[in-house]
């Protein structure tokens, strides 16, 4: 870590204005090794002789900032030059300065806008003859005006090719934070897929929009040639209205501005300091007139934290295909440091609601470890002392109380963690995190063994909302009472792992699973059955999961559920012989179901499950998502059971497995491919000559259940059928 944490800060606050920080320096001898330490309020882009260091695109993160900013190093001996160099570094608000909450009082926005565009580094050099030196932040540093005019999370860049700054004044020092910085946790935010366009067309209102045909989240670069003073002037859009037109209402108040004043010549401007989500451009302005814009003057570029891929699915429906590709973007896509909810309106949070739902799938697409690692650090740094979990982690809400199936973000994720890649480290670092949720709720209960008097978003979003309500019809108390026995029992289970006594918990479990029983002893809706299968509550499981297949088939064979009941839907179905159904719901194309918003041409997963009606109308302008993830949690159904991988308790992070696949015969085939830490697990089933054929590939000692058969398998390869033992 840095040895002696300097902070420094342009003289005067220069407003939206992105400030560049200078420091010249000579080297005298042959440096073997350079390393930066850096770290800055807001967010940075440093360079060493104009050249780019490293490639973490809105370093230093996000994350809980009272309580942790993060500080890179990063080797830049290649950079260095052998007697002049000059380091410099742009400072934008970034995620700690920006205007966030969007939709908040502006007294409750920008936490600490008042803070200055700090940063504080330092450059080691180690040189051949075995000396060492260092440059660091102080007083000789230099700042002064960029050509970036403005800079914002929400509200886009404004940068100005032309400008050179007149005025160049000394850094001034000032009493930075100290005691929160740690070394880099998270997986580092870089650039990865390039996407071009794919169409150009004129809107009714003769507005002319780029397609790059795949909503991402990023930034788009252009290339272009100019006179001094044209303009690059875009808008950012993911869906088209019903009559064809640029829809951008559902972004609410984020501008998302992307206005480039060029300089002479040909050039390449893209943001730096912020980022849109978008699958849609208008173009506003450009050099000699929109009419001179040509495809090869855009290009997206896809950020996102940069995990290594380990999950796929690959089956012989194309729709299902899609779905699954369309489940990858929306990870990639709200996988930006913190898991947000969606990448483009004035939002873009770390909602724990949707972390949670989405967290197995997420463990099965990616290598996802070190990504909530880091964000369950900062979900223990802003747990309350009573041991209430935020709405939001990074926690810019605040909010007094919190929700269930939100706040058990802190329970759920570290043990779904803990299953997919098997190292008890995570439970060890967020243990006494976990139990004091379930504290939280012990405490602030107004009847003990229920979640009483709390207030709750419910099934957010379940299809048998009452007219004008976001929250489904399951009943509020049930759910948070549903979910604290769930997050009692992962507590039991992951104090079982690390030798804690957990008989308290296991007290309180009982306490819980009885009184739920005792209250109640109906269930009314589709997800009031799912919970209430799925968390072990149900006194007859078996006949639940017969009354949810009742209420499916009396609403046409549709499902109703919101964010809590549909990620264990298909799995309470399948768990309790209703396979075919599960399928069902999971192969039907129209409205509502996962396939439906691929008829209106989605790429990535949307928020509601009618963002686009049938009729073409929008659900909504206040609160409408084409980029929301929570819904692409159906893929941990695909993996675990359609294919029917899973990790297993006595030997987590698939130091062994089951393997218990449930085929379909409306699919000529499906496979799923797991990159464990173990190996390469495969599943694929296909149809041979009227029967099923399975295709298993394992590096560890793996349970396999093909039908009501049962066998213990050794690393290796098999095929197996269903009807007999080939
Ligand atoms: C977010 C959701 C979130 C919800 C909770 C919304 O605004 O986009 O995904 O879980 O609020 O109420």
């Amino acid at each position: 870590m840095i040895r002696r944490v300097v902070w420094i800060r342009p003289e005067k606050d220069m407003g939206d204005v992105v400030p560049l920080f200078k420091k010249n320096f000579i080297i005298s001898g042959h440096v073997k090794k350079a390393a930066l330490q850096i770290t800055a309020l807001g967010t940075y882009v440093a360079r060493l002789n104009g050249r780019r260091i490293g490639k973490f695109v809105l370093a230093p993160g996000f994350t809980t900032f009272d309580h942790r900013l993060q500080v890179q190093t990063y080797d830049v001996t290649n950079l260095i030059c052998n007697q002049k160099n000059q380091l410099s570094v742009l400072v934008g608000k970034g995620w700690y300065r920006s205007r966030l909450v969007g939709w908040q009082s502006s007294e409750k926005q920008n936490m600490y806008r008042k803070n200055p565009a700090g940063l504080t580094a330092e450059l080691r050099l180690d040189y051949d003859d075995g000396t060492t030196e260092y440059i660091a932040s102080d007083e000789s540093w230099t700042v002064e005006e960029s050509q970036i005019r403005f800079s914002e999370i929400y509200d886009g860049e404004i940068a100005d090719g032309t400008f050179c700054p007149s005025v160049r004044k000394q850094a001034v020092v000032f009493d930075g934070p100290t005691e929160t910085l740690i070394p880099q946790e998270g997986e580092e935010v870089r650039e990865q897929e390039h996407v071009s366009v794919k169409r150009i067309f004129v809107t009714p209102k003769g507005e002319t929009v780029f397609d790059f045909g795949q909503e991402v989240t990023g930034y788009v670069e252009t290339q272009v040639t100019a006179e001094s003073g044209e303009v690059v002037d875009l808008s950012f859009a993911e869906v088209m209205d019903k009559e064809g037109n640029f829809y951008t209402e559902n972004y609410r108040s984020a501008k998302a501005q992307y206005h480039y004043t060029c300089s002479e010549g040909e050039q390449t401007w893209k943001p730096q300091l912020t980022f849109f989500g978008f699958r849609y451009i208008r173009i506003n302005a450009f050099p000699g007139g929109v009419k001179n814009a040509v495809a090869d003057n855009f290009t997206a570029i896809q950020i996102n934290s940069d995990m290594r891929r380990t999950g796929w699915i690959r089956t012989s429906d194309p729709m299902l295909n899609r779905l699954f590709r369309n489940i990858i973007w929306g990870q990639k896509c709200n996988f930006v440091d913190a898991p947000t909810d969606c990448p483009q309106r004035d939002e873009r949070l770390g909602w724990t609601g949707d972390a949670q739902v989405f967290c197995r799938t997420a463990c099965y697409n990616f290598d996802t470890e070190r990504f909530y690692k880091k964000w369950l650090g900062d979900l223990k740094a802003d747990q309350r002392s009573d041991g209430a979990v935020g709405f939001v982690i990074p926690d810019l809400l605040q909010a007094e109380k919190p929700s269930a199936a939100w706040g058990d973000a802190g329970v759920i994720c570290p043990w779904e963690v803990y299953m997919a890649f098997g190292n008890p480290d995570i439970l060890r670092k967020q243990f006494e995190s976990m139990h004091l949720w379930v504290d939280y709720i012990t405490s602030a209960t107004t009847v003990p063994g229920l979640w009483a008097g709390g207030e709750h978003f419910g099934d957010w979003l379940g299809l048998d909302a009452p007219s004008g309500s976001y929250k489904g019809s399951s009943r509020e108390e049930f759910i948070a009472t549903a979910f604290y026995a769930y997050s009692t029992e992962l507590v039991i289970k992951a104090g079982k792992v690390l030798n804690e006594d957990v008989t308290e918990y296991e007290n309180l479990y009982q306490t819980i699973a009885d009184k739920f029983r005792e209250t109640y002893t109906e269930y009314q809706t589709q997800t009031e059955c799912v919970l209430a299968v799925q968390f072990h509550l149900a006194e007859n499981p078996q006949k639940t999961s017969d009354q949810l297949v009742d209420m499916i088939h009396k609403a046409g064979d549709q499902l109703q559920t919101g964010f809590v009941g549909t990620p264990y839907l298909l799995h309470v179905l399948s768990d309790y012989g209703h396979a075919d159904l599960a399928w069902t719901l999971l192969l039907r194309k129209e409205y509502p179901s996962w396939l439906y918003p691929l008829s209106k041409g989605a790429t990535t997963m949307w928020e509601h499950w009618d963002g686009i009606m049938q009729n073409g109308d929008f659900w909504s302008a206040d609160m409408n998502s084409f980029n929301h993830y929570a819904y692409g949690a159906v893929a941990d159904w695909m993996y675990g059971t359609a294919a029917g991988i899973r990790p297993v308790e006595e030997a987590p992070g698939y130091a062994q497995a089951l393997i218990a696949p449930h085929p379909d015969k409306r699919l000529d085939w499906f496979e799923a491919t797991v990159m464990t830490r173990h190996g390469k697990i495969v599943s694929r089933w296909s149809q041979e000559d009227g029967r099923f054929r399975f295709d298993i590939e394992t590096p560890v000692i793996s349970t396999v259940v093909i039908g009501n058969k049962t066998r213990v398998v050794q690393p290796g390869r098999y095929v197996l059928y269903a009807a007999d033992d080939s």
